[in-house]
């Protein structure tokens, strides 16, 4: 099959979050699993610094918002994706630096429509075989709201290929105002709510792909279920409803990729370890390396108390606010330090900067974004967190299963698919990975961290808690063959 992979974002490349390391493993495990891929990008400023082989394959003109648009198409490669790239140049709306969707004030680009609409123009000219790069793909699989326009787009084709569009995160809806619609010169029976775009006078490009895909899939099963509701789906529910009525909304797993997040491997660790050799030794090495990062002294970096580590974006999804509220408590009542390294509103950025002032040595934090750190947290702390209020899958979490850090999680979506509370019977049946609470309320959250912390302080049953994790089995390869049995049903 030839399958063409739409994506705003892919590591190495560019990444925000969990979207750009599905992107850089998914479509290659599809052509490990021998078919013909090609993974489409926009070039944004940051990119041309990480690819090379770069060559100029074709060019095209698109018209948008009143303009013509020059679009350059270049072949690229770069480390660690295996599967040819085609970055869609357009000066005026890619060419600028940093966050693919956010200026250097934090706020989103003023064009952001524009410029994802327009390189969803793009895919579906890619996918129709219009834009001179004399490839046909059997099926296109675009992601998010991004490149929510390319399954609508595609469906005023008479011939074309099949379209799967894959939903990350309900939360970001892709909402545009009117005169964008007429913009772009979209057809006008698209605007109404029930079987078109529009959602309350304006575009949603979510809705989009979720109407006019042949097939709509989540990252998780429990979060395709989730997203049937109107606590999750921001008031897409019923189209949602429709899909899953039909057949056509699926759930499945992400994976994570082994090269890279792997403690037997892993480049950004220095002490090495798997579930058989040498965990507990490499597991307290690196959580010494880890605190050296913060400059403590050395009776904090040489201690053996409890480290509990949160990487993330510090969204309201990711239930910071709990975490807020219960680590003045916690600090009193514990041993526990505290590492949290993220970015993002910058309220909660606030608060934790609070926070680690309030309590030197018990509360470490980075503000920004660390690949390096973020690895260093996973293999060293002894403790995930990630209290998400909701997660369509999470990838951080499956990283701390497989560094043996159990993760303390809420049960929901993703998190709730892949960890595997340690209640008294899991434990003795020996399927237990983490910690779950079923409340997103300070108590429950507070209560499941102490009961972690009580059950570190037993080795025995500790050491048995983190192999279960590492032995669980997440390779993308699983997650890969689901998609491609879906594909070759539709194709
Ligand atoms: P989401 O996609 O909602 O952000 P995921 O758990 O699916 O959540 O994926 C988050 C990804 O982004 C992980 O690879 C995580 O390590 C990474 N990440 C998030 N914040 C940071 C940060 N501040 N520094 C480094 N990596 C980060
Ligand atoms: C989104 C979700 C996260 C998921 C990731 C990759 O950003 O918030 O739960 O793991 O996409 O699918």
């Amino acid at each position: 099959m030839k399958i063409l992979f739409a994506t705003s974002e892919a590591h190495p490349l560019i990444k925000t979050g969990g979207l750009a390391d599905v992107s850089g493993s998914l479509p290659d495990a599809y052509y490990h699993l021998k078919h013909k891929v090609r993974m489409v990008l926009p070039a944004y400023g940051d990119v041309w610094e990480k690819v090379s082989d770069v060559k100029q394959l074709s060019e095209l003109s698109i018209g948008a918002c009143g303009r013509k648009l020059h679009v350059r198409i270049h072949a690229a490669s770069a480390e660690g994706i295996d599967i040819p790239i085609w970055l869609v140049d357009i000066p005026e709306l890619f060419h600028r630096p940093g966050n693919p969707y956010l200026a250097l004030d934090g706020k989103d680009w003023w064009d952001n429509g524009e410029r994802f609409a327009v390189f969803s123009k793009v895919v579906a000219e890619i996918a129709m075989n219009r834009a001179g790069l004399k490839w046909q793909p059997d099926l296109v699989q675009s992601n998010d709201w991004q490149t929510g326009l390319v399954p609508a787009l595609l469906t005023l084709e008479s011939v074309r290929p099949k379209t799967v569009f894959t939903i990350h995160n309900m939360a970001y809806a892709g909402l545009f105002p009117k005169s964008l619609f007429e913009g772009l010169e979209l057809p006008w029976k698209w605007w109404e709510p029930d079987r078109g775009i529009e959602f309350y006078n304006n575009m949603s490009m979510l809705k989009a792909g979720i109407q006019m895909a042949d097939r709509v899939t989540t990252v998780s099963p429990s979060y395709a279920k989730e997203i049937t509701f109107p606590e999750y789906a921001y008031g897409l529910e019923g189209v949602l409803i429709r899909r899953l009525d039909e057949g056509h909304l699926i759930g499945i797993l992400n994976g994570i990729d082994q090269d890279l997040w792997n403690p037997k491997t892993d480049p950004f660790i220095d002490h090495h370890y798997s579930a058989d050799k040498g965990r507990v030794v490499a597991k307290k090495r690196n959580k010494k390396e880890m605190l050296d990062f913060w400059d403590l002294p050395k009776s904090v970096i040489d201690s053996d108390d409890p480290v509990v580590g949160l990487v993330g974006r510090l969204v309201p999804q990711k239930g910071i606010d709990l975490v807020l509220d219960v680590l003045p408590e916690l600090i009193e009542q514990t041993n526990a330090r505290f590492i949290m390294v993220g970015t993002g509103d910058s309220l909660f950025e606030y608060h934790l900067t609070e926070l680690a002032h309030q309590y030197p040595q018990r509360v470490m934090i980075y503000i920004g974004y660390s690949e390096s750190l973020a690895h260093k947290v996973e293999a060293g702390a002894d403790l995930f967190l990630m209290p998400s209020r909701f997660e369509p899958c999470g990838l951080n979490q499956l990283y701390s299963l497989a560094y043996g850090t159990p993760p303390i999680v809420h049960s929901t979506g993703g998190l709730s698919d892949t960890v595997v509370n340690a209640t008294k019977e899991n434990l003795v049946a020996g399927k237990a990975t983490g910690f779950v609470f079923y409340d997103p309320s300070r108590h429950a959250l507070k209560s499941t961290i102490l009961h972690a912390l009580h059950l570190f302080s037993k080795k025995r049953t500790w050491q048995k808690l983190q192999k279960n994790g590492m032995q669980q089995d997440f390779s993308w390869t699983r997650s890969a063959k689901q998609y491609l049995a879906l594909f070759k049903a539709i194709v």
